[in-house]
C-alpha cells in the first residue's frame, strides 16, 4: 500500500470554516485525503458534512481557510469552476433535471460535438458508453423523471464520469437505495477508487461505513472530532466518536401483552400492487412490514390511508368500519401515515419548525391557534429528538436533512394518532435521533397505540417488532412471531427463495 503522504492529496482543507446567521455549520477543518481513498464522513444531523461537501464542490464559499483540489487552491466558485478541477458531487437530494433526457442531463454545459453544434448521435452513444460503465443499461432519450431513484442515481455516477472526476462527492447515497443496489453502488465506488479518484462519502450507517470506508472524519457542532483509519475503530467507538456519549440502547423496546385489535384490514386490493391484503394489528403492538422494494408496502400502507383509493377491502378500526375517501378521512379517524419521501410529501420549507410540527393538529385556545403551546410542543419535540434548530420559529428549509425528517416525525408523534404507519423512519437519521425515535414509539405502543413499521433495515424490525409479516409481489406471503425472528428467515420470505412459511424453522 502507497503510504499517504507520498501522494498529492486530492482534497486539502485548509482550516475550512462557515458560518451562516446564528450557525457556525463548519469550523476550522483541516483535513487531506490522497486520490483512491474511500474518504467517510460521519457525524449527528446538523454536524456540518453537507456543508463542508458544499465548500469542497465550491457550491459556496467558505467564511474562512481555503480548499485545495490536487494541489491547486481554489480561488472561484460556481459549478462550472468545480467541473474544471474535477470534483462532482451527488447531492442528498438529486439535481437532475426530471423532464430532460438521461443523455441532455449527462451532458448539460459541455455537450460533445464541434463548434457549439450539439450532435444527437455523438451524444447518445457516449451517453451509453458512460452508462456502461456505471452498469446502467436504459435508453439515453427516456426522461430522467420515468427512472426510479436507483437508476437516477447511476445517471449521477456517470454524469461525474462525464466530467472525468477526480473527486466524487456522495452525500448519504444508499439513504434511498435497497440492499441489493447499495451493494452494486459500492462496487461501482471501488472500480472508482481504483482509477485514482477520491470518493467522499457521508453515511449515517455503521454497517456501510465499516464495509466501504478507509477512513472515516467525525464531525460534531461543526468541528472535526477525529480521522481515524476504519479498521482501527469498532462499532461502539464509531458510535462514541459520533454522538460523544454512549447510545446504550440503540432499539429500546419494552414488550408489553397486546390488547384488542385496533386496526384490521381485509381484503384490501389496489391495482396489482395491493392484492387481497388482510391483516390486523392489536393495542400496544409494534408490526414488521418486511419486503423488497416493489413488494407493496409503501403502496398497502397508502392504501390503508386513502392516498390511494383501494379497489376492494375494508378498513376497520376498533371494531368501526371505516369509510376513507383521502387521507383527511384517515387522519380524522385516527390514522397517521409517515411517508417514505418525507422532504417532497409534507413540510411547508417556509414556514418555521414550530408550524411544521403543529400543522397536522393545532393547539386551540378559544377558536384561536394557542402560540404558547404551539411553542412549547415544538421545544419539547425539539429536545427529545434533539432537532439541531437555534429557536423553534427557525424556517425549516435553514435544517440540515436529518433534522428535516425529525420535523415530521415530531408532527406525527404530536397527532395523537392511534393508528401509525411509519415508511422508513430511520433514513438518514443519525444513531442517536434513531434511538431517540424508537424510544418514542415504544411509548405509543405502551401507551396502546397500534404501530405498522416498514423498514428495509432487518436489525431495526428484528430488535422493535412484536411480529413481522413480509410481503411480496403485493401479497403477505408470510408472518414471523418474536420468538422465531431470525434475518435468514425473513430474507428467505421477502425473496421468496425458500418455502418457509410452513416448518423449516432455522432459530
Ligand atoms: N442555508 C443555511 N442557512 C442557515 N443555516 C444553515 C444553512 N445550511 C445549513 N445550515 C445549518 O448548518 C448546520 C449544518 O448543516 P448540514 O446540512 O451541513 O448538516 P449535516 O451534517 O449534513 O446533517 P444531516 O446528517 O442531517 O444531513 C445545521 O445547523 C444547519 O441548520
Ligand atoms: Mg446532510
Amino acid at each position: 500500500m502507497t503510504s499517504t503522504d507520498q501522494l498529492r492529496p486530492a482534497v486539502a482543507l485548509h482550516g475550512v470554516g462557515k458560518s451562516f446567521p446564528g450557525v457556525v455549520a463548519v469550523s476550522d477543518v483541516t483535513l487531506s485525503i490522497p486520490p483512491g481513498e474511500v474518504h467517510v464522513f460521519a457525524g449527528e444531523n446538523g454536524a456540518g458534512k453537507s456543508t463542508l461537501m458544499k465548500l469542497i464542490a465550491q457550491v459556496e464559499p467558505p467564511s474562512t481557510g481555503y480548499v485545495e483540489l490536487d494541489g491547486v487552491r481554489v480561488e472561484h466558485h460556481g459549478p462550472g469552476a468545480a467541473r474544471r478541477l474535477g470534483v462532482s458531487m451527488v447531492h442528498q437530494e438529486f439535481a437532475l433535471a426530471p423532464d430532460l433526457s438521461v443523455a441532455e442531463n449527462l451532458f448539460i454545459g459541455h455537450e460533445p460535438g464541434r463548434g457549439g453544434w450539439i450532435s444527437r448521435s455523438a451524444e447518445r452513444r457516449a451517453a451509453r458508453d458512460l452508462l456502461a460503465e456505471v452498469g446502467l443499461d436504459i435508453d439515453p432519450g427516456r426522461r430522467v423523471a420515468q427512472l426510479s431513484t436507483a437508476e437516477q442515481q447511476r445517471v449521477e455516477l456517470a454524469k461525474a464520469l462525464a466530467v472525468q472526476a477526480k473527486v466524487l462527492i456522495l452525500d448519504e447515497p444508499t439513504a434511498s437505495l435497497t440492499e441489493g443496489e447499495a451493494e452494486e453502488l459500492f462496487g461501482i465506488v471501488r472500480d472508482l477508487t481504483a482509477r485514482g479518484i477520491a470518493v467522499l462519502y457521508i453515511s449515517h450507517r455503521l454497517d456501510e461505513i465499516f464495509e466501504i470506508g478507509d477512513r472515516v472524519t467525525v464531525m460534531r457542532d461543526g468541528a472535526v472530532v477525529a480521522t481515524r483509519p476504519v479498521a482501527d475503530l469498532d462499532e461502539a467507538q464509531l458510535v462514541q466518536l459520533m454522538v460523544g456519549r454512549d447510545v446504550a440502547n440503540l432499539y429500546p423496546r419494552t414488550y408489553q401483552e397486546p390488547g384488542a385489535v385496533r386496526l384490521r384490514v381485509s381484503g384490501l386490493t389496489r391495482g396489482d400492487a395491493v392484492r387481497d391484503v388482510s391483516f390486523e394489528v392489536r393495542a400496544g403492538e409494534i408490526v414488521g412490514l418486511a419486503g423488497l422494494v416493489g413488494a407493496g408496502r409503501t403502496e398497502l400502507a397508502r392504501a390503508v390511508f386513502g392516498a390511494e383509493l383501494p379497489d376492494a377491502g375494508t378498513v376497520e378500526l376498533d371494531g368501526r368500519p371505516l369509510r376513507i375517501r383521502g387521507p383527511a378521512d384517515a387522519i380524522a379517524a385516527g390514522i397517521g401515515y409517515l411517508t417514505e419521501s418525507r422532504k417532497t410529501d409534507g413540510l411547508a420549507l417556509q414556514l418555521g419548525v414550530d408550524k411544521n410540527i403543529t400543522l397536522a393538529k393545532l393547539p386551540m385556545r378559544a377558536g384561536l391557534i394557542d402560540l404558547a403551546a404551539e411553542r412549547r410542543i415544538a421545544e419539547r419535540e425539539r429536545d427529545g429528538l434533539r432537532i439541531r434548530v437555534p429557536w423553534v420559529g427557525r424556517p425549516v428549509r435553514q435544517l440540515s436533512g436529518g433534522n428535516q425528517q425529525k420535523v415530521i416525525l415530531a408532527r406525527w408523534l404530536e397527532t395523537g394518532a392511534e393508528v401509525l404507519f411509519f415508511d422508513e423512519p430511520g433514513r438518514g437519521m443519525d444513531v442517536g435521533a434513531k434511538s431517540e425515535m424508537f424510544q418514542q414509539m415504544d411509548s405509543l405502543a405502551a401507551r396502546g397505540a397500534a404501530v405498522v413499521l416498514i423498514s428495509s433495515y432487518l436489525p431495526e424490525l428484528l430488535n422493535m417488532c412484536d411480529r413481522i409479516l413480509v410481503m411480496r409481489g403485493g401479497r403477505i406471503t408470510g408472518e414471523v412471531g418474536r420468538a422465531e425472528f431470525s434475518e435468514e428467515r425473513v430474507v428467505a420470505l421477502a425473496t421468496g427463495a425458500r418455502n418457509v412459511e410452513n416448518g423449516g424453522k432455522n432459530g
